[in-house]
């Protein structure tokens, strides 16, 4: 029988533009409020690019921190998977710019489309590529400039989203540390319309209308993705963790695509877990779509809420529609 090798996170890393918006600074840009948006959401500010700044000028030090926590040289690099929904380009890939920076000299790469699930498709992509032997380390990337396409005219939308980059380094499990056990991923397009941008694609290329009318930034249908949102996120979790072999119960930390707190926390009761076990930071980033759960990873793994041993959940749901869960042994 073929011996499946079995992965682990060997480091992480994570990079935050310096730049907060505040919920004051858009309450003068639309009609909104501190206070409404901290109590429907949980967000108090958000980071944003400087003016020049693409994703890759994100996910650069974000690489390069968990290539250093990882022991792991640039060159030794197998691939490279980035999900992002704002590369720099159409194409090249922001794969081939991170690439290029950090001197992999070794490795392929490419990007993945999945939005908020983005990191998790790029993760469980990843990792059967070292299940299968065709590399040993794999650098997963979830990074994005969202202020780029976010509409500071729409209330709706705008006190959503921030940029951020995070990465992962994954390599062969040494059987005694930690491994990743579980994933399921999944998509449903007949939901393409809840969450989309309209321009930009071959659908409906660039033209002076399509910026005229505001086609190029996020269009969110915020109440359904809310109630889809709740619903998969337990049902997710209970799924991975069962294939895992663990009870929900038993799992230490929950680590979360950052939609909106009111989601989280009823999701966290619906599964009847204790208050902390859910990991966010949504009050200081807002919404960083692919990039938000290596963020939340690499903080909980720098705040020591993560210790050898424990098990963890990865979920996350966006645009697609799409979701995923991971569940893995630290
Ligand atoms: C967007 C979201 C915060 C809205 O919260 P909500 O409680 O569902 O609010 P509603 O959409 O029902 O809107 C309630 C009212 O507040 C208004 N409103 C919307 N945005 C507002 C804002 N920023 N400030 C003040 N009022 C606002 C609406 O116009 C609506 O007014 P109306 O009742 O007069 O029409 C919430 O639905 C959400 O977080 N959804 C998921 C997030 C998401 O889509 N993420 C992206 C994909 S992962």
């Amino acid at each position: 029988m073929v011996e499946v090798r079995q992965v682990a996170i060997a480091g992480t890393g994570a990079y935050l533009p310096e730049r907060i918006l505040a919920n004051d600074d858009l309450a003068r840009l639309v009609d909104t409020s501190d206070e409404w948006i901290q109590t429907r959401t949980g967000i108090r500010e958000r980071r944003i690019a400087d003016e020049g700044a693409a994703t890759s000028d994100l996910a650069i030090p974000a690489v390069r921190q968990a290539l250093e926590q990882a022991h792991v040289t640039p060159e030794s690099v197998d691939l490279i998977i980035v999900a992002t929904i704002t590369p720099d380009h159409v194409f090249p890939s922001t794969a081939c710019h991170i690439q290029a920076a950090i001197g992999a000299e070794n490795a392929w790469g490419f990007d993945l489309s999945a939005a908020c699930a983005g990191f998790l498709f790029a993760l469980n992509t990843g990792r059967q590529f070292i299940e299968s032997g065709q590399a040993n380390t794999v650098v997963v990337v979830g990074a994005e400039c969202l202020s780029r396409i976010t509409d500071y005219q729409d209330r709706n939308t705008c006190i959503l989203f921030g940029d951020g980059a995070g990465a992962v380094v994954l390599r062969p499990s040494d059987g005694r540390s930690g491994a990743l056990l579980e994933a399921i991923n999944g998509i449903d397009g007949s939901g393409g319309e809840v969450m989309k941008v309209p321009a930009g694609g071959s659908r409906m290329p660039a033209s002076y209308e399509s910026v005229e009318t505001r086609q190029h930034f996020m269009r969110v249908r915020g109440r359904e993705v809310y109630r889809f949102a709740v619903g998969k996120m337990v049902d997710l979790v209970r799924e991975v963790a069962d294939r895992a072999g663990i009870e929900v119960s038993q799992i230490a930390r929950i680590i979360p695509h950052q939609v909106n707190l009111r989601i989280l926390e009823s999701a966290r009761t619906r599964l009847e877990l204790p208050e902390g076990v859910i990991v966010s930071n949504i009050d200081r980033y807002g919404n960083t779509s692919a990039a938000s759960i290596p963020i939340a990873l690499h903080e909980a793994v720098e705040g020591g809420l993560v210790k050898p041993g424990d098990h963890l959940v990865f979920v996350a749901f966006g645009a697609g529609l799409s979701w995923g869960a991971v569940a893995a042994r630290w």
